[in-house]
């Protein structure tokens, strides 16, 4: 049985603090479920990290449906939360839940998740009454970067700061379990956390959020074109994978891999006959 929303709204009632990171493939959700971090996102960060674009908003419903069919393979434990992308949800409530479902129904996904605040609500409440759990996203917002004019600390200001509160709230009245607080001040991320019942997760928002959620390739290194100021490298995989990969390719060089370990024996009197 996977985790539920109720256990994760639970988690926040208890002070227990939430993990959530994100996983674009098999492999990689199949380690993060055996550790028991209870929320995989299925982020459009792919579209950077692992597709190499300089923004998320080109990622398509395909794409995620592709990603996200992958990571639900791979985790047995964890809710999956499908990330809708760039202008799926945008247009209207219909295009909202369509769209939404087909994470769930399609995918596997147990939740999605939308960026904005009260200009989304009355589709997150939409695609809630239908029976899909909806984490939100405020703050930086990265499918709005261009709007934003970059990859900025948001509610600094009193107004923008007032403003977010009122984003949590509206998204906690319509329905959502959760929402993501990215790249916000920590002491405004810790009065929303205190302010809404459901869960924070924060990105870049302080340890008073009540969970966090990275990008998997930030937290070991595996991205190389810039490191956020909030992610903490745990591990340095571009530079393992780089040592490896030049010792294979010298290996090949040298004639020195395959061994007979590496190599399938026959029977020498099988291959008479073409001697
Ligand atoms: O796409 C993503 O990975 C996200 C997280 C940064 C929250 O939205």
């Amino acid at each position: 049985m996977r985790i539920t929303i109720n256990q994760i709204k639970g988690m926040k009632r208890k002070g227990e603090k939430i993990t959530m990171l994100t996983s674009y493939d098999y492999s990689t959700a199949k380690i993060v479920d055996e550790i028991g971090i209870p929320l995989i996102l299925v982020g459009d960060s792919l579209g950077m990290v692992v597709l190499g674009y300089e923004t998320p908003i080109p990622v398509t419903m395909e794409i995620m449906l592709h990603h996200t069919k992958a990571v639900v393979r791979g985790a047995k434990q964890a809710m999956i939360v499908g990330d809708m992308p760039f202008m799926t949800y945008h247009t209207n409530v219909d295009d909202a839940l369509r769209n939404a479902a087909r994470f769930i129904q399609e995918a596997g996904a147990q939740a999605i998740k939308l960026e904005g605040g009260v200009t989304v609500a009355e589709k997150v409440r939409r695609i809630v009454e239908c029976g899909i759990p909806v984490m939100g996203h405020i703050g930086l917002t990265p499918q709005s970067i261009n709007q934003m004019g970059g990859f900025r600390v948001q509610g600094r200001s009193p107004e923008a700061a007032v403003k977010m509160l009122k984003d949590a709230q509206a998204l906690e009245e319509a329905g959502a379990f959760a929402v993501v607080l990215e790249t916000v001040p920590a002491p405004l991320a810790t009065l929303i956390s205190q302010k809404i019942s459901i869960p924070t997760i924060g990105i870049g928002a302080g340890v008073g959020c009540d969970g966090q959620v990275q990008v998997i390739n930030d937290i070991l290194g595996s991205y190389t074109d810039f490191v956020p100021k909030h992610a903490k490298q745990y591990a340095h995989l571009a530079d393992v994978m780089s040592t490896a990969i030049t010792e294979y390719y010298n290996e090949v060089k040298a004639g020195t891999f395959p061994t007979d370990q590496q190599s399938f024996s026959m029977n020498e009197s099988a291959l008479a006959g073409l001697k």
